[in-house]
């Protein structure tokens, strides 16, 4: 059954007259349900530990637009807070969380068999998905990777050029390391549970995977993503896993076959054309719509989604955005994009 959803045909490297579609932040505040359940829930946190109303704001955007795959509705900042660091939404300006960024913060943190309780009701949100999503609609279940998350660790909030992580790793590597690793070994559990509990695909986002150069992209970017892959692979085979490691320019080159990923899902500082060159012999690629369109709409919409899936029709693609739908988008554009991906081809 599962083998037959066109999410998981083109994980397996098959080219489908047409490509599956879904989008990054499908469940958010351009959609007027989703703004209402979240009111009802009270804030963005209480509506991701609150299993029945993160299913339901999960399933508005399938029921409105039939998308190919849903993503579990959580936070890639859910695991800092169960390893112990506070963590708040103020309004306008993102998250905020309590600072790492010595032994002592490092030595306060959870470890690995500790994080299973503060999380459980993300398992049963992806509990209580698997059975209520549409027979062909896949579930993806997801994480940060431990680069972008420790950036946020250990600056206490989103950065632009994720000045505090790079200084803590010249300045305390052994501290820097360690919270590299603990992130890695947490979140294998955390995704491991996540399959267990019905997930049937893994996407690890790397936002911040771009400020990362040379060896530091070796060793902070592709190894830990590599060890969770192979870790989850060790225990659910079966499982397709997307690596998103975002801006990671020529370094995408090589990173599905490095990491072990199933697909690469790619942003909008490349070109679908030089995707196909580079990326997609090695499997499947996901993307690469600029969020933009959702906001503005028209021809030039339709014109840049006809292009993309041209120039990637010579092989395994899922459609989707290049990054996240903002707030401002027009809940009208995506049904244009899904009207014209569906068809183009
Ligand atoms: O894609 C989905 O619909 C699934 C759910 C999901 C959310 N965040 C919900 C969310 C996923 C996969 C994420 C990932 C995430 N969260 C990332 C990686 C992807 C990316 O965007 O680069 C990052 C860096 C975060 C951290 C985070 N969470 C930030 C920086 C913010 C604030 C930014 C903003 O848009 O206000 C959030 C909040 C957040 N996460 C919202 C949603 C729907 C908006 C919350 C709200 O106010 O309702």
């Amino acid at each position: 059954m599962k083998k037959n959803k066109s999410i998981m045909r083109a994980l397996a490297g098959e080219k489908l007259p047409t490509p599956p579609i879904w989008m990054m932040r499908q469940a958010g505040r351009y959609l007027p349900e989703y703004r209402a359940t979240r009111t009802e829930a009270g804030d963005f946190l209480s509506l991701c530990y609150n299993s029945d109303l993160a299913t339901e704001v999960t399933l508005q955007p399938i029921r409105r637009y039939g998308f190919d795959a849903s993503i579990l509705f959580a936070d890639i900042l859910l695991l800092p807070q169960a390893l112990g660091a506070d963590l708040w939404f103020v309004a306008g300006e993102g998250p905020k969380l309590s600072t790492v960024t010595d032994a002592r913060d490092l030595a306060q943190l959870k470890g690995k068999d500790d994080i299973h309780n503060q999380l459980a009701p993300i398992y049963q949100t992806v509990k209580n998905l698997s059975q209520a999503l549409p027979q062909e609609t896949t579930l993806i279940g997801f994480a940060g990777a431990p680069w972008t998350v420790a950036t946020y660790m250990i600056a206490g909030k989103g950065t632009p050029d994720q000045a505090p992580a790079h200084l803590l790793k010249s300045t305390d590597r052994p501290v820097f390391e360690a919270l590299i690793n603990l992130l890695t070994e947490t979140t294998i559990e955390y995704l491991s549970q996540q399959v267990q509990a019905g997930a049937e695909v893994i996407k690890l986002f790397d936002s911040w995977a771009g400020s990362l150069k040379g060896d530091d992209f070796t060793d902070f970017a592709l190894e830990p993503t590599k060890r969770i892959i192979s870790a989850l692979k060790a225990k659910h085979p079966t499982t397709p896993i997307i690596a998103f490691p975002r801006e990671a320019r020529e370094n995408y080159i090589g990173f599905a076959q490095k990491t072990g990923a199933d697909c690469v899902a790619i942003d909008n500082s490349i070109s679908p054309a030089w995707v196909a060159k580079h990326l997609q012999k090695d499997g499947c690629v996901q993307g690469n719509l600029a969020s933009h369109h959702m906001v503005s709409g028209g021809q030039a919409l339709i014109d840049d989604t006809k292009a993309i899936v041209k120039s990637l029709s010579g092989g395994p693609h899922i459609f989707n955005l290049g990054h996240g739908i903002t707030p401002d988008a027009d809940p009208k554009n995506v049904q244009l994009m899904i009207d014209t991906v569906r068809n183009s081809a």
